[in-house]
């Protein structure tokens, strides 16, 4: 018999719901302390892991309780949200995805991964994969931004990262591919709320990123707190039992979110308590996180014969297997070993990825900022905001090591004089700080305004009806950009903001996102051009709320905007067209793009093609560039999108360097769910497009044929 069969064999049903049981420390926040009654628990083999909690004596104290003192001595799972670091805070999610590149995102994965086994974590609840084309939606901040690939891409390389190819690492961290799904499209943008999607939205869309974590690997799901089309995830059977286990094969463990499997009453689809773990363990849901209803109710859904057994031994077993895959069986007490040396390097690479990540938004001419200036005012609430510049879900990252923007500044020009005023709060009504931060403008030779949220303000539960600068700080920006100084504008944001006039005024604007522990630095290096910026809009960028939700990829209409004609897709108050489109982001040199070829212009439905486009570095600076790859299908059964994302590649180009960039097209990456939603690949012509952004007027195209095979 196998040890998890030995295990489940001694098990009273206690002791197997115990190990359903995911419960949180309470305490974490404020204080690293199992509380008394999770201790007894521990003890009485009622808990399976512990989260939120990140103090190691503490967690070897809880891990001792289980392994000595319950009765089999199953040792505990440790948790935690590790989203973009433990320790060492890197860019937020969404502002690494603007890097689009895979080995970043893994190798900052891999560092959080190090850091966070090293002080006895072994599960993250990471990679958030939510595709969201809604920024009131505060948790956009947490994921890849708006497009599926992106992604598919994402989910892959932070698997890899957390858990090793394979589970190989020694250490591996257990990653969780969350939120199961379709968060991303909460109505009205907001936390929680229902969605309502169709079945090709789910399957082109939401559903990619969660097959390709699937098939990477990643050793658990987490179901989203919303319902899908009336049916709240935790008790999804047909996307967790159907799509998850029967069609992906996953056999990890799904586990809901926090108190999902309890609010199954409040959604309306259990009567009781009872009723709801029933409905969540027969849908597929494994463990419950926190609201402890399958260990005080699945007796009683037993008894009335809701569930059986069977349905708790096959996810207990689950549960088992991660254990073991984890090593904790062989040592509960492990404990990945961390040299400060590899410390110092992901202190390095916190750098590396703040500087990739940040998005030079516009600029007339002002960056890099001349090395004449002598002094400079800055100006605004996010200057010198620690706390802020980590973003939502900081994990163990303390922000008393945060390099704030003006520290980043004024370490970076140490002969300019710099001096500083807030201005305003990020949030609240006093303008007295105006005057002075307008006359430090008065008197500057250059002015950076560092706008923007606080870190609260993103993440979970924290959506936004307006996509404007919270308080005062429009009239801050306003009034200090009227004393005439060239000014830089600096938006420390979760999400993009609508702030079109400070577009229209400010001489450059950054996104500046919240870039971790290292933005101040990251920041400064592209203001004064030791770095020259490459990171991307991984999001499209919208000018009014009113047009939101905003995605390159939408379909055409039977009547496309033509601003010859009013009857056409059109608003009366508003362009159609974002503020920036996806994959939107400058630098200091000047790229060029030409000679776009596709190998053979017929295509059978098996074969592959090769599409090239010569790029060249026209400027003398040094650039890392990002070249995209849409097609769009003009015929097609079910319309297809204008334009879909098909592959991306990134180059390096020394000054007036140039090269060829090869792309491997093959027929199979114009599948789409046909009618029946079953993947077809239909014979028909189809445009390729390259270019830097979605900016359709900007992208070179080319011509291609699908014939069948
Ligand atoms: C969030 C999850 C998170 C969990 C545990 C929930 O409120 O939705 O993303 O993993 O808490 O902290």
């Amino acid at each position: 018999m196998s040890r998890i069969d030995s295990l489940l064999h001694a098990m009273t049903l206690e002791e197997k719901l115990g190990q359903l049981n995911l419960v949180t420390a309470g305490q974490a926040v404020t204080g690293p302390v199992v509380c008394g009654d999770t201790t007894k628990d521990i003890a009485a083999g009622r808990v399976a892991g512990v989260f939120n909690l990140w103090d190691l004596e503490a967690l070897m104290r809880a891990q001792r309780c289980a392994v000595q003192e319950s009765r089999l001595g199953v040792p505990l799972l440790f948790g935690l949200d590790v989203l973009h670091g433990f320790r060492t805070i890197f860019s937020i999610p969404l502002a690494e995805a603007g890097a689009f590149d895979p080995q970043l995102w893994e190798r900052t994965a891999c560092a959080a991964a190090l850091e966070a086994a090293s002080e006895g974590i072994h599960l993250t609840f990471a990679p958030m994969l939510d595709v969201s084309r809604d920024p009131r939606w505060g948790r956009i901040a947490e994921g890849p931004g708006e497009d599926p690939l992106v992604g598919e891409r994402f989910a892959q390389a932070k698997i890899r990262g957390f858990q090793g190819d394979d589970f190989s690492r020694i250490f591996p961290l257990a990653a969780t591919a969350k939120h199961f799904c379709a968060g991303g499209a909460a109505t009205a943008g907001r936390d929680y709320a229902a969605v309502d999607v169709s079945e090709r939205a789910l399957h082109e869309v939401y559903l990619p990123p969660f097959r390709a974590a699937v098939e990477a690997g990643c050793a658990a799901v987490m179901t989203a707190f919303n319902n899908v089309n009336g049916v709240p995830m935790s008790a999804q059977g047909r996307l967790l039992n159907g799509y998850l286990r029967s069609r992906l094969k996953f056999d990890g463990v799904i586990m809901s979110d926090y108190t999902a499997i309890a609010e199954l009453v409040e959604h309306g689809v259990a009567a009781d308590s009872i009723e709801a773990a029933a409905i969540a363990l027969k849908a597929g849901v494994d463990m419950d996180m926190v609201s402890g209803v399958y260990l005080a109710h699945l007796p009683e859904a037993l008894a009335r014969g809701l569930v059986e057994e069977r349905d708790i031994d096959v996810a207990v077993a689950r549960v088992l297997q991660l254990k073991k895959r984890l090593g904790l069986f062989d040592d509960p007490y492990r404990v990945a070993r961390l040299d400060d040396s590899v410390k110092e390097t992901h202190c390095i690479l916190a750098l590396e990825a703040a500087r990739r990540s940040a998005t030079l938004l516009i600029n007339r001419g002002l960056l890099p900022l001349s090395a004449n200036l002598r002094r400079i005012a800055v100006v605004g609430p996010l200057a010198d905001s620690g706390a802020d510049m980590l973003g939502p879900w900081s994990a163990a990252g303390g922000a008393e090591n945060c390099v704030t923007i003006l520290e980043g500044l004024r370490r970076a020009l140490p002969y300019c004089e710099i001096a500083h005023h807030s201005g305003v709060a990020i949030e609240g009504d006093d303008e007295s700080g105006i005057a002075p931060a307008f006359a430090l403008a008065e008197g500057a030779d250059a002015v950076v305004l560092c706008l923007g949220e606080a870190a609260r303000m993103s993440g979970e539960a924290a959506c936004r009806a307006s996509l404007g600068l919270p308080g005062k700080q429009r009239q801050l920006a306003e009034r200090v950009m009227s004393a005439g100084a060239p000014t830089v504008a600096l938006l420390s944001c979760g999400r993009p903001l609508a702030v079109p006039w400070l577009f229209k005024r400010a001489q450059a604007v950054v996104a500046a996102w919240f870039l971790g522990h290292r933005a101040g630095e990251a920041i400064a290096d592209i203001l004064t051009g030791r770095f020259n910026p490459s990171a991307r809009l991984a999001v499209t960028w919208p000018c009014d709320v009113g047009q939101v939700p905003i995605f390159y990829s939408a379909r055409s209409t039977g009547r496309p905007f033509d601003a010859a004609n009013f009857y056409t897709s059109r608003y009366l108050d508003c362009s159609n067209d974002p503020q920036f489109p996806f994959g939107h982001g400058l630098s200091f040199s000047r790229t060029t793009l030409s000679n776009l070829r596709v190998d053979c212009a017929e295509l059978k439905t098996s074969q592959t093609t090769r599409v090239r486009v010569d790029v060249c570095n026209e400027s003398d600076i040094a650039t890392e560039e990002t070249i995209f790859l849409f097609a769009r299908d003009r015929v097609a059964s079910v319309a297809r999108p204008l334009m879909e994302l098909k592959d991306w590649k990134k180059i390096a180009l020394q000054p007036q360097q140039g090269a060829t960039i090869d792309f491997v097209l093959c027929a199979q990456a114009f599948q789409f769910p046909g009618e029946n939603m079953e993947p077809t690949v239909e014979p028909g012509g189809v445009d390729i497009f390259v270019g830097f952004s979605a900016d359709a007027e900007k992208l070179l195209s080319a011509r291609l044929r699908i014939v069948s095979a």
